[in-house]
């Protein structure tokens, strides 16, 4: 857990990288990697993933290097993956279903509880193992499950009316897919939001093809 208070977004940002990389070593059947060797292959200083780690008060051994699960555990529970939030998501059109059905929730320490959509057509259509549920009933779900996340895979029109109606039953945590900009306008210490644009990564690869 943090060693010295606050811990810096951009430290917080390369967890899942790290969390990632370290379960891609496990399924080669790497139990110990060097400082050095990890640095290689995630692209960081050896002295940046010891500054990252020190934050949680460090993880490896001099001369050994680091245990490959016992990080990728610790890492795991500085991220909270073993606490399994429950989520629902909101907009069941093809990014939502796409989202709900192919995403893995379990390995990202949540729970998908729930799928809503405000179109009468797809209510009570079987997705997964869920049904679409009506938004109308948004409410009396919060009531019984009490999800902290909502996944917004809606229009970007929809988006700050869906948010302020979240807001107001309980729920802080977005995953906006929706395009409109959730920041900084929501986010204060009580709400929390990650904004997705898929479109924005592939504008940077579109940049760097384009300039190398
Ligand atoms: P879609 O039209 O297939 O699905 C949208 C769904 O949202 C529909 O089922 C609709 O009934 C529902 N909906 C609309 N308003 C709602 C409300 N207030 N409450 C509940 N449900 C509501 O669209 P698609 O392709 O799934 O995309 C959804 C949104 O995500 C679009 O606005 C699109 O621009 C955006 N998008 C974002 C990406 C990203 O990287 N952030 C990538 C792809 C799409």
């Amino acid at each position: 857990m943090p060693k010295n208070g606050k811990i810096s977004n951009s430290v917080i940002r390369r967890l899942p990288r790290y969390y990632r990389f370290l379960g891609e070593l496990q399924e080669e059947g790497i139990t110990k990697i060097s400082s050095g060797e990890l640095s290689q292959r995630m692209k960081l200083t050896a002295s940046q993933i010891r500054q990252d780690l020190n934050c949680f008060g460090g993880f490896g051994q001099q001369g050994y290097g680091y245990n490959v699960s016992e990080l990728r555990e610790e890492i795991g529970t500085i991220i909270g993956t073993n606490k399994r939030l429950s989520a629902i998501l909101v907009g069941a059109g093809n990014l939502g279903k796409a989202v709900a059905l192919h995403l893995n929730f379990e390995n990202c320490g949540c729970k998908l509880v729930g799928v809503f959509d405000s179109n009468p057509d797809l209510f009570d259509a079987p997705l997964g193992d869920m049904k679409i549920l009506s938004t109308s009933l948004l409410e009396s779900f919060f009531k019984t499950n009490k999800p902290q996340i909502a996944i917004l895979c809606i229009p970007k029109e929809s988006a700050k009316e869906l948010c302020d109606k979240l807001l107001s039953i309980g729920i802080h945590s977005f995953w906006n897919f929706s395009h409109y900009d959730l920041n900084p306008e929501y986010e204060d210490d009580d709400i929390i939001v990650e904004n997705v644009h898929l479109g924005d990564s592939l504008l940077t690869l579109t940049y760097r093809t384009n300039n190398k």
